[in-house]
């Protein structure tokens, strides 16, 4: 029986996410969680025919708990989208609080589920979310993911697009660092199958991948960010929970910390010592099994951004730390 809980569930990343993990064969309970309207979408949603059943819960009367009670994996969605001009760091005032009351909860109630942070800044929410349950004594490397599949969805369809592929499903490319700007960095060397970037393309493809998320805020003109696409790639993450059923050799990108998980160390001596960095992460039952270094065969130009993403991303780690520090 897997239990999957979505805390942010009522919002617009929480709500396609959730009707996918009703669909989902691999999920027998679903509890969604939010200040607002999660009984709403829960109704709702328990009326489609499939086996999983639903729950929605609101903070009052211990409702954190109650949705987090027995969970295998926890997806947080929860907290402010941005809005034209703005960029995930400017989030961290309001998202940094959310996700750390929300990962208490978590370290009360579930400490050994599996946790998957979407809540923006990634780069920083990580890091607090590790910081807290250090604190509460259960914090475990291997069962803490920052969601960075919708870096490696772009990626492969604007590859696609210049490379002349019609399905982009065809094309994998690696993509590492964090989860903001220039600290996500694509590794084309590393694809597979091999893809030629033009020189002349190249920059600008780079750029994109990076920058991709900036467009969907423009386009959608104060509304919010992502929502369908990152409820997509949220649930392929969610694909861990073929993990969590015992299959192994699964491997996607994912942001984790490096110390604690096997293989990491090699990886952190190859990023100039970063702690946290997204990297092709092999999953098993028990979490992250591996930390794989791609680092082998990137070019000159890879490793001049892989260079600008590390002092990027200690910024932002530093950012997390210092947040649970300050705030006791
Ligand atoms: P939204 O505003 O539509 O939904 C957020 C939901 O969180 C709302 O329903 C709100 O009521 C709920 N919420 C707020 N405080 C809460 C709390 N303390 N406990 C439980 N729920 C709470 O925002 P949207 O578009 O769904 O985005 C959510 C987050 O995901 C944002 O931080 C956004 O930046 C991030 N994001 C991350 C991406 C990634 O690739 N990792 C991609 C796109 C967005």
């Amino acid at each position: 029986m897997v239990k999957a809980v979505v805390l942010g569930a009522a919002g617009g990343i929480g709500q396609p996410l959730s009707l996918l993990l009703k669909n989902s064969p691999l999920i027998d309970e679903l509890s969604l969680y939010d200040v607002v309207n999660s009984p709403g979408v829960a109704a709702d949603l328990s009326h489609i025919n499939t086996p999983a059943t639903v729950t929605g819960y609101l903070p009052k009367d211990d409702g954190l708990a109650k949705a987090l009670e027995g969970a295998d994996v926890v997806v947080i969605p929860a907290g402010l989208p941005r809005k034209p001009g703005m960029t995930r760091d400017d989030l961290f005032q309001k998202n940094a609080g959310i996700v750390r009351d929300l990962i208490v909860g978590i370290a009360k109630t579930c400490p050994k589920a599996f946790i998957l942070i979407i809540s923006n800044p990634v780069n920083s929410t990580v890091p607090i979310a590790a910081e807290v349950l250090k604190a509460h004594g259960v914090f475990d490397a291997t069962k803490l993911f920052g969601v960075t599949t919708l870096d490696v969805v772009r990626a492969s369809t604007f590859t696609a697009s210049v490379v002349g592929e019609k399905d982009p499903r065809k094309i994998a490319v690696p993509v590492v660092g964090g989860h903001s700007g220039e600290t996500i960095v694509p590794l084309f060397s590393q694809a597979s199958p091999k893809v030629e970037i033009p020189e002349d393309k190249y920059a600008d493809l780079v750029k994109r991948i990076q920058f991709g998320g900036d467009e969907v805020v423009k386009a959608k003109d104060g509304a919010g960010s992502a929502t369908l696409s990152m409820a997509f790639a949220g649930f392929r993450y969610l694909t861990i929970v073929h993990a969590v059923r015992g299959e192994k050799g699964i491997v996607e990108p994912t942001f984790v910390y490096l110390p604690g998980v096997a293989g990491g160390e090699e990886v952190q001596k190859a990023v100039g010592g970063v702690e946290f960095f997204a990297v092709p992460v092999e999953l098993g039952p028990n979490g992250a099994a591996k930390a794989t270094n791609p680092f082998g065969g990137v070019t000159e130009k890879e490793k001049e951004l892989l260079a600008i993403a590390q002092k990027g991303l200690q910024t932002n780690i530093n950012a997390g730390v210092e947040f649970v520090k300050q705030s006791g």
